[in-house]
């Protein structure tokens, strides 16, 4: 039996705006297994966020969600259904910030900056834990050198602005996990970092992960850093999912072209050719104006008239075990 810490079934996400409808998600599943660290990829505007508020409710009027399930399976207990939780039930507190929490887009915008590193981090756990202020200063003293701030005894004392912005992203990592969540939502953790923080603050999360036994879903558009990180990747275009499967299958065989796009948009994949970077033609088009047929097919180089820019959205297809498709020509290109 598959073992789940989230399961999200065609979930659909809605906004109105002056232009329309906008379906910034449209059925999009996938499945988080336990233990592991899950990607989701995609260009700027695919639904990546919107799908990771979702998890936690937090999308506000007049967006919506319209349709789906986001189920949580709490190791122990009974399963929650995400989507069923009205707005003041005692369980949406209990999911938000307990059982799952999020590290934000932007990093910096998380933290006060009129509250000590400290007053942050024991907020975030006497918010779900039971314990003494004095019990909770030790857990953050704990956490922060957990996720590798030296002097964490003293620094804790510290504003944000006494930080680097590295270390901010340290802390905002600690205040995640210092309640130990199921799952932990990592939007672009990376992304305001330089390169080597970066490498620094991936190896981090993933030993962290591994002694707490967290479940990562971690959003990223940088193909590499799913590459070095992540076990299990989703690829997203136009809010929906268009290839799914572990990340060895995905980088090594990739079905769909615009995840073969994304990878030959990739320094490092080419390494022994000497290739040009190429990159994939055309730009998103407005959520507002999805093309007909295949979503894609426009920036598609295996196009092929009458068939992809035709009927409807092509849905995901198994082409081996544990890796889905959804090009109507998987079959031919492979
Ligand atoms: N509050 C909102 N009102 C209207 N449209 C919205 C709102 N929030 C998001 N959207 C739209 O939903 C789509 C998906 O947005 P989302 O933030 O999930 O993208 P993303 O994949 O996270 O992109 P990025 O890589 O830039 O962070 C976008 O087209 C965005 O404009
Ligand atoms: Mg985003």
């Amino acid at each position: 039996m598959d073992d789940n810490v989230l399961k999200i079934t065609g979930l659909q996400v809605f906004f109105y705006t002056e232009e329309g409808e906008v379906r910034a998600v449209d059925g999009v599943s996938f499945a988080i297994k336990r233990g592991r660290i899950m990607a989701l990829v995609g260009e700027s505007g695919c639904g990546k966020s919107v799908t990771a508020y979702s998890i936690l409710k937090l999308i506000q009027k007049p967006g919506k969600i319209g349709g789906g399930s986001i189920q949580l399976f709490p190791k122990d207990k009974e399963p929650i259904d995400i989507t069923a939780l009205t707005e003041k039930s005692n369980m949406l507190y209990t999911v938000r910030g307990g059982l799952v929490s999020m590290v934000f887009q932007e990093p910096m915008t998380a933290l006060s900056p009129v509250h000590t590193v400290g007053n942050q981090v024991c907020e975030a756990i006497l918010l779900h834990q039971a314990v003494s202020k004095q019990r909770a200063r030790e857990m953050a003293i704990d956490i922060l050198s957990k996720v590798g701030i030296p002097g964490a005894g003293k620094r804790i004392d510290q504003y944000p602005f006494e930080m680097s912005g590295g270390m901010r992203q340290r802390v905002v990592i600690a205040m995640a996990l210092v309640c130990r969540p199921e799952l932990l939502i990592a939007d672009e953790p990376t992304t305001a970092l330089d390169v080597t923080i970066q490498a620094q603050i991936i190896g981090l999360m993933k030993e962290l992960i591994q002694s707490m036994g967290t479940s990562i879903l971690l959003i990223t558009h940088d193909l590499s850093v799913v590459a070095q990180m992540a076990d299990d990747v989703a690829v997203m275009y136009l809010g929906r999912v268009v290839e799914q499967g572990s990340v060895r299958t995905i980088i090594k065989n990739p079905r769909h072209p615009y995840t073969m796009g994304l990878l030959a948009s990739l320094p490092g994949v080419h390494k022994h050719e000497k290739k040009r970077l190429s990159s994939i033609p055309g730009s998103v088009p407005s959520l507002t104006r999805i093309p007909k047929g295949c979503p894609f097919h426009p920036r598609c180089e295996y196009c092929k008239p009458g068939v992809c820019d035709i009927g409807s959205v092509p849905t995901l297809q198994s082409v081996a075990e544990d890796h889905t498709v959804a090009c109507l020509r998987a079959g031919e290109i492979a």
